[in-house]
C-alpha cells in the first residue's frame, strides 16, 4: 500500500481512503468512552483514550490513514480561553482577551498540549507502517470565528462584531500563526506525517477581505510546512470558485473539496495538487442506491488523477457505520 504522505509528495494516482471525523459520535465504541468522559477537552488530553479512539475506525474498517483524535479548539484552549461543549449547541468559549493571548509563550503552550503529542507517539507505535497518521489544526480565521464568537446561531457572520474587532483581526491572526506552526511541528515530531489545515468557515469571509484573512494566513502556514518538509492538505470550505484562486496562491500538497464544488470543475481548475474528498456526508443518511450513485460520480470524475477518497465535511453523528462500511467496500472494489 502507498501511504497518504507518499501520494501527496509524489502526486501518485492510486486508491486511498479515510474520512474526516472517522473517530467520533457515529461509532458506538466511541460513544461508550464518551459517556464515561463528560469533559471533552479532558478526553482529548487523555493520551491513552485519545489513541484508542483514533484507532477505533482503523480496527473496524481498516482505513488507509488515521487522524489523531483531538480538536481544532485545543489551540485556543492552550492559549488560555476556557471551552465548554453544551449538548448539541456546539462549543462555547470564554470572552477573548488580547492581553491573555499575547502573554503566552511557546514552551507553556506546548506543555499544555503535551498529552496530544503523547497520544500521537502512542498511536504511531500501534499503527501499521504504511498508514499515514494525520494531525490537524484549525486555520487562523476559523479559530478566530470561535475565539471572538463571530458566528451567529444561523451560521452567518455577525457583521457588527466583525466590524468591532476588524482592526485587531490581523494582529490576532499573526499571533495564532506562531502557535499553530509550533503545534504542527510538535505533532510531526511526535510521529504524525501529514497535517490537514481546516478553514471550515472560510466561506464567511467578505470578498474584499478574503486575501488577508484566508489566502495569506493559509499560505504562511503552508510555507512554514514546506520549509520543514511537512506535507499539508488545505480545506478552505465554502470558497466556491475561489478554490481555484486559493490553490494557485497557497499551493498546498493536497486540497479537500467541499460538497458545493462540481467534481469535474475541480478536476479541470485545481492543478498541481492532490484532490481529496467532496462527497456530501448527508448522502450517507440515504439509501444504498443513492450513496453508490453519488460515490460513482466522484470516482469517475477523478479517474487517473491523484485523488484521495473522503467526504466534503465530517461524518455526521447519525451516520450508520454499516453504510460507511458499504461505501468503503464499494470504493475498494471499484474498477473501470
Ligand atoms: O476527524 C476526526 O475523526 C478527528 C477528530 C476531530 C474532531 N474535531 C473531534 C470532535 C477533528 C478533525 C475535528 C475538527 C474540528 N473541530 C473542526 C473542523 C472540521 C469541521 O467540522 O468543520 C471544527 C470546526 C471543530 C470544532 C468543534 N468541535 C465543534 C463545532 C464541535 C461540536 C459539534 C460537532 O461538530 O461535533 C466539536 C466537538 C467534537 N470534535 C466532537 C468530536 C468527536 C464531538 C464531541 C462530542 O462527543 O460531543
Amino acid at each position: 500500500m502507498i501511504s497518504l504522505r507518499n501520494i501527496l509528495v509524489n502526486k501518485i494516482s492510486c486508491k486511498s481512503i479515510w474520512f474526516m471525523r472517522q473517530a467520533g459520535r457515529y461509532l458506538p465504541e466511541f460513544r461508550k468512552i464518551r459517556k464515561k468522559n463528560k469533559n471533552f477537552i479532558k478526553l482529548c488530553l487523555n493520551s491513552e483514550l485519545s489513541s484508542e479512539i483514533t484507532l477505533q475506525p482503523i480496527k473496524r474498517f481498516n482505513l488507509d490513514s488515521a487522524i489523531i483524535f483531538s480538536d481544532i479548539l485545543m489551540t485556543p484552549y492552550a492559549l488560555g480561553q476556557d471551552i465548554t461543549f453544551k449538548n448539541n449547541q456546539g462549543p462555547k468559549l470564554s470572552e477573548f482577551k488580547m492581553d491573555v493571548l499575547i502573554r503566552n509563550n511557546k514552551e507553556d503552550f506546548s506543555q499544555k498540549l503535551s498529552q496530544v503529542y503523547k497520544a500521537i507517539e502512542i498511536t504511531r507505535k500501534k499503527l501499521e507502517k504504511d498508514k499515514s497518521l494525520i494531525c490537524f489544526i484549525g486555520a487562523p480565521w476559523t479559530l478566530l470565528i470561535y475565539m471572538l464568537g463571530l458566528k451567529k446561531n444561523n451560521n452567518s457572520l455577525d457583521i457588527d462584531k466583525y466590524n468591532k474587532y476588524k482592526k485587531q483581526i490581523n494582529k490576532i491572526l499573526k499571533e495564532l500563526n506562531f502557535y499553530l506552526c509550533a503545534h504542527i511541528e510538535n505533532q510531526i515530531n511526535a510521529g504524525a506525517d501529514v497535517v490537514q489545515i481546516f478553514d471550515s468557515w472560510a466561506g464567511l469571509i467578505p470578498d474584499k477581505d478574503i486575501k488577508d484573512f484566508c489566502y495569506i494566513p493559509n499560505k504562511r502556514i503552508v510555507d512554514f510546512c514546506k520549509s520543514k518538509n511537512i506535507v499539508s492538505i488545505c480545506f478552505p470550505k465554502g470558497l466556491k470558485k475561489n478554490y481555484e484562486v486559493f490553490n494557485n496562491f497557497v499551493k498546498p500538497d493536497g486540497i479537500n473539496l467541499d460538497p458545493d464544488l462540481d467534481p469535474l470543475w475541480a478536476r479541470n481548475k485545481l492543478k498541481d495538487v492532490v484532490l481529496q474528498g467532496g462527497l456530501n456526508p448527508k448522502i450517507l443518511l440515504k439509501t444504498n442506491k443513492d450513496i453508490l450513485e453519488t460515490a460513482t460520480k466522484y470516482v469517475k470524475a477523478f479517474k487517473d488523477i491523484p485523488y484521495v477518497f473522503n467526504l466534503g465535511h465530517g461524518l455526521l453523528p447519525e451516520t450508520d457505520p454499516v453504510k460507511v462500511e458499504m461505501l468503503i467496500n464499494f470504493y475498494r472494489n471499484y474498477n473501470e
